[in-house]
């Protein structure tokens, strides 16, 4: 992005959120709404995942979580559901993984704390990010590590020979959470990387932020089986996608 594309951005953010009740949010970000009936649609799998998730959302807390790590800013979003995605990602590790989860965008360790906190014992979650998890004020602690239940790895998955030194890895996975950069490079790339992924289950990818901006085509491209979740997830966009048959992403 150049100087001119974010005084760009910033103007045109600034005359669409005029008035007065739109300037009052705690947070906005400018879209695009796009028309659903010419899109991938869902199937079966997706609505009863989703219905199921949706009624185990509701009927859980994440508020230990939130007591725990109350000293660190972020913790009050634990709970606000719907409008955030961690119980959602709870409910969806407990449903779906079995022998694996794979996290792209660590952090503060939120929703690896969630997902955790729902999968199974059987279940390894191996989240992916740049910077080393103890460079934040993290959710996540030494103990969790040292349980072997999450591992953390610093590779950049959009690179192709990266991703395939990680083929196996996804292979195995039912449950692949999205939640890195979303730059407009990110994304596009490790989606392309996606596509010779041959789950050996049935395998969910669950997309952060679809409705920022440079998630648009993004999503768009996807023409697998796929849910906007969003209502039940993340207010930025949470998109369900059944990968189960590999990934058919055409930008
Ligand atoms: C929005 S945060 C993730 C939030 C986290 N999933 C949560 O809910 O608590 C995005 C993360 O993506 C990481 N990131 C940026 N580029 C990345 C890349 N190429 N590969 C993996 N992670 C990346 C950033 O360092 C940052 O920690």
């Amino acid at each position: 992005m150049t100087q001119l594309d974010i005084f760009l951005a910033r103007a045109v953010k600034r005359y669409l959120t005029r008035k007065p009740v739109l300037r009052a949010v705690r947070h906005s970000e400018p879209s695009i709404i796009c028309s659903a009936d010419d899109d991938a649609q869902t199937n079966d799998l997706l609505v009863e995942l989703s219905l199921k998730a949706i009624q185990d959302a509701r009927n859980t807390s994440l508020r230990d979580l939130a007591e725990k790590n109350k000293e660190l800013p972020d913790a009050v979003y634990y709970d606000v559901y719907p409008g955030n995605h961690y119980r959602l990602l709870q409910v969806l590790a407990r449903n779906l993984a079995r022998r694996r989860i794979i996290e792209v965008g660590t952090f503060t360790g939120m929703s690896s704390a969630c997902m955790l906190r729902g999968m199974p014992e059987s279940c390894k979650l191996t989240t992916f990010d740049l910077v080393a998890w103890r460079q934040f004020g993290s959710h996540l602690s030494e103990e969790d590590f040292a349980s072997g239940r999450i591992t953390q790895i610093l590779e950049d998955l959009s690179n192709p020979s990266t991703f395939e030194k990680h083929l196996p890895l996804f292979n195995e996975s039912e449950l692949i959470f999205c939640d890195a950069p979303k730059d407009g490079i990110f994304e596009h790339k490790f989606l392309t990387n996606l596509t010779r992924v041959k789950p050996t289950s049935t395998c969910l990818l669950v997309l952060d932020d679809i409705r920022l901006l440079n998630m648009i085509d993004v999503w768009r491209a996807i023409k697998s089986p796929k849910l906007d979740l969003t209502s039940f997830g993340h207010w930025a966009g949470t998109g369900l996608v059944d990968i189960t048959e590999g990934l058919r992403f055409e930008l």
